[in-house]
């Protein structure tokens, strides 16, 4: 066990598993591993415990949270299933997939942002669905950075962001995904929707369903936004470097590299490398590309650049979600 100013980091025994379980079971803040991204969890029931989660953030009010559940039993007490929320969960979960379904009352208003849908899904992190088990409550948790930050994949991530903020992390590890769950929008059995792309793509989802899916795609002004896909409504995902989008770094590009500039390339490439020129992944691995993103985007942002110019992912399993990340941090310039 580690120690700083208050923040402790725990292995994953039975004793601390048992210990964190009595944290949340008492109203207190557990930062936890997902195979997506770390999440900071409170008890989903109650009120008073997932309001400090928006205080340790920063978070706005508006922007409601994910419920992480382990066991199916657990849904009806939290939302309206339908035959295509069903079929979904059993074959995606448990896993990267959150379904926004009609609310149960038992649900705090606070949790949905006082909307009439609720998030919830089935993590498939062996820590974190032991964690769930042992306190046998649905934890409310958000991705476990201050607010607009990058997501973190590693414990040191949730520290670094949240130290003195919260009292316990539960250590699990890098995340083995690395992007935020896909979010799909389930109420509407004849219009389902994905708000957010991640690891279950928009193709896995029309296979698994027989029917399309569509990409919900905010307008500018539209008046239902915050109705819809309230965390759309904010710059997400952004370290405190500007991020400039290609896709594909040039010859020209790279002259603009130096102790201001990063160059990120999807793949490494033939030649171009240096200093300030670093790459996703060696082979282009999209998988491992997505595990990386976060965890690049930190470090060069610690390292003290400017500008990062990165290059887009070409088509591929994850290029949905991992050009969609990419776009949101480069969103703020
Ligand atoms: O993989 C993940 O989903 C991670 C891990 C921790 O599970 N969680 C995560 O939570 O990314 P967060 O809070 O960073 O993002 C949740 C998103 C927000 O953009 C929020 O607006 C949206 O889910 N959301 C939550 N409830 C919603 C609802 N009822 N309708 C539409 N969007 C909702
Ligand atoms: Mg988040």
């Amino acid at each position: 066990m580690n120690t700083t100013t208050g923040t402790r980091i725990y292995r994953g025994t039975a004793r601390n598993i048992a210990l964190l379980a009595g944290k949340l079971r008492t109203g207190e803040l557990v930062a936890v591993p997902t195979e997506t991204v770390y999440g900071l969890a409170a008890n989903a029931l109650d009120a008073r415990a997932c309001r400090r989660i928006f205080t340790a953030k920063g978070r706005p009010a508006n922007d409601p949270l994910i419920i992480h559940i382990h066991h199916l039993a657990q849904l009806d007490q939290l939302a309206v299933m339908n035959p295509a929320a069903r079929r979904l969960a059993e074959v995606f979960w448990p896993g990267p997939l959150t379904l926004v379904l009609p609310k149960r009352p038992a649900v705090p208003d606070l949790v949905t942002s006082g909307l009439p849908s609720v998030a919830v899904r089935m993590p498939r992190h062996p820590l974190l669905r032991r964690l769930l088990h042992a306190c046998d409550l649905p934890l409310a948790a958000p991705s476990a950075n201050p607010f607009g930050y990058v997501s973190p994949t590693t414990a040191e991530h949730v520290r670094a962001g949240l130290n003195g903020k919260i009292r316990h992390i539960l250590d699990g590890g890098p995340a083995r995904i690395g992007l935020e769950s896909t979010i799909v929008d389930v109420r509407d059995p004849r219009r389902i929707r994905v708000l957010r792309p991640g690891a279950i793509s928009m193709a896995q989802l029309r296979n698994c369903l027989g029917q399309p899916v569509v990409q919900y795609r905010p307008q500018p002004k539209a008046q239902n936004l915050a109705q819809v896909a309230p965390g759309m409504l904010t710059r997400h995902y952004s370290p405190n470097a500007r991020i400039l989008l290609r896709p594909r770094i040039t010859a020209r590009d790279l002259l603009q590299c130096d102790a201001r500039t990063a160059c990120v390339f999807f793949q490494k490439p033939a030649k171009a490398t240096g200093q300030h020129v670093y790459w996703l992944d060696a082979e282009g691995d999209q998988t491992r590309a997505a595990r990386r993103l976060f965890a690049l985007l930190r470090k060069l942002d610690t390292s003290g650049y400017r500008t990062i110019l990165a290059e887009t992912a070409p088509p591929g399993p994850m290029a949905e979600a991992i050009n969609d990340r990419l776009r949101r941090a480069a969103a703020k310039n």
